[in-house]
């Protein structure tokens, strides 16, 4: 037990929150040994903190009943206890950016959840079967923060995940044009049937930041170290619409793409099955064993059969047909708060340890 690494979580009363503690529990390298929310939160138990707010099918676990949750903005305090932090606070952009930034000072490593640092030059964000070489930008990071252990990773939205591993299966095919429809569920907002009861037999046709977000993002994701900083790819373009379902957990994207060169249907399906990344190699503890599975049936992948695919970890595809317009089409599924937010971040904590980032303090 002692030797595993001591994790924080920052906002971990919240739904995100909440899903990092159910991930970690049990977790073979990472125990979370502190918890952190806002000041309303702080100095309760977790148990008492969170109340009713427990969205998770599976119980509180045991272990972290009877914590006492801490307030994030002591952050030397909180700090002192942790090895690395994983960040899932709701507070503006700017008082994010700086928290972050303040933790990584106190030479504590943050993997953040949040938007805030998405689009800092020296800060990586990544998918580790997508990106893992993106980490590298940390050693300009650390100069820029004048630490020796502390820096901010991300993971991206979790709009983006159902299509962007598929596309970069798919990168010798040279994809240059994509349009993508999200089928967004209402957990991505943080939000239960309970909580957003307008939710039921609706659809809302806007979701705030994120159509751009899931336009650009990926190119982030497929850019290069140049100079210190990631710079973005400039193709394929990405025009997208994100549209709010009522769904509880699970992203669908509708898919349409141009190639430059023309790929068959078999050698589509055979770099999906086939793609598989760092996570896989070194056998990462929450890395899927499959990373992307083909879904022959016409009516598949659908979000209440397939969105806990390799424990949620997975991404299902299913309808790749030729389009009369496109080249050819798809359809995408994956977990947004397991693979789209605290599983992803999880899964970074876990390669930015076997690549020597996170360490005991
Ligand atoms: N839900 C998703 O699937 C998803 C996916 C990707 C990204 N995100 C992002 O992740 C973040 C957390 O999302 P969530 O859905 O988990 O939100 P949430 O359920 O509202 O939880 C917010 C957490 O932040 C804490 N907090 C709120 N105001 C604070 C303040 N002023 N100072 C310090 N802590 C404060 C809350 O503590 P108290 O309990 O004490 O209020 C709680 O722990 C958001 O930035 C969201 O945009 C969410």
């Amino acid at each position: 037990m002692s030797e595993k690494l001591k994790v924080g979580i920052l906002g971990g009363t919240g739904m995100v929150g909440q899903r990092f503690i159910s991930l970690l529990e049990n977790h073979p390298w990472f125990q979370v040994t502190t918890i952190a929310a806002s000041p309303r939160s702080a100095g309760k138990t977790y148990k008492e903190a969170v109340g009713e707010r427990w969205k998770m099918t599976t119980p509180m676990p045991e272990a972290v009943k009877d914590l006492v949750v801490m307030n994030v903005n002591e952050v030397e305090k909180v700090a002192s206890q942790v090895d690395f932090v994983f960040s899932a606070v709701d507070m503006t952009k700017e008082e994010i950016r700086k928290i972050e930034e303040e933790y990584a000072k106190t030479e504590t490593p943050v993997v953040s959840n949040n938007s805030a640092h998405r689009w800092t030059p020296d800060v990586p964000m990544v998918v580790p079967e997508i990106n893992p070489e993106h980490m590298k930008v940390i050693d300009f990071q650390k100069k820029r923060l004048g630490t020796e252990k502390g820096f901010v990773a991300v993971k991206p939205n979790c709009s983006i995940q159902s299509y962007a591993p598929v596309l970069t299966a798919w990168k010798e095919f040279e994809p240059y044009e994509v349009v993508a429809t999200t089928y967004q569920a209402i957990s991505g907002a943080g939000k239960t049937f309970k909580d957003w009861p307008e939710m039921i037999e609706n659809i809302i046709p806007y979701i705030g930041g994120e159509e751009e977000k899931s336009e650009k993002e990926p190119l982030r994701i497929w850019g290069e170290i140049k100079d210190g900083v990631i710079v973005p790819a400039k193709t394929p373009v990405i025009t997208c619409q994100c549209i709010r379902v009522p769904v509880l957990n699970g992203h669908t994207a509708a898919v349409f793409v141009k190639f430059r060169k023309k790929p068959t249907k078999e050698q589509l399906i055979e770099k999906l099955v086939s793609f598989k990344g760092q996570p896989q190699e070194l056998e990462l503890p929450s890395a899927p064993r499959q990373f992307i599975q083909y879904m022959e049936e016409d009516n598949r992948p659908q979000v209440k059969l397939d969105v806990d695919f390799e424990n949620g970890m997975g991404i299902s595809v299913g309808r790749i047909r030729e389009d009369s317009v496109y080249d050819w089409k798809f359809v995408g599924l994956s977990h947004n708060t397991v693979r789209g937010a605290a599983g992803g971040a999880v899964l970074c904590a876990e390669l930015l340890k076997a690549q020597g980032y996170i360490t005991k303090k």
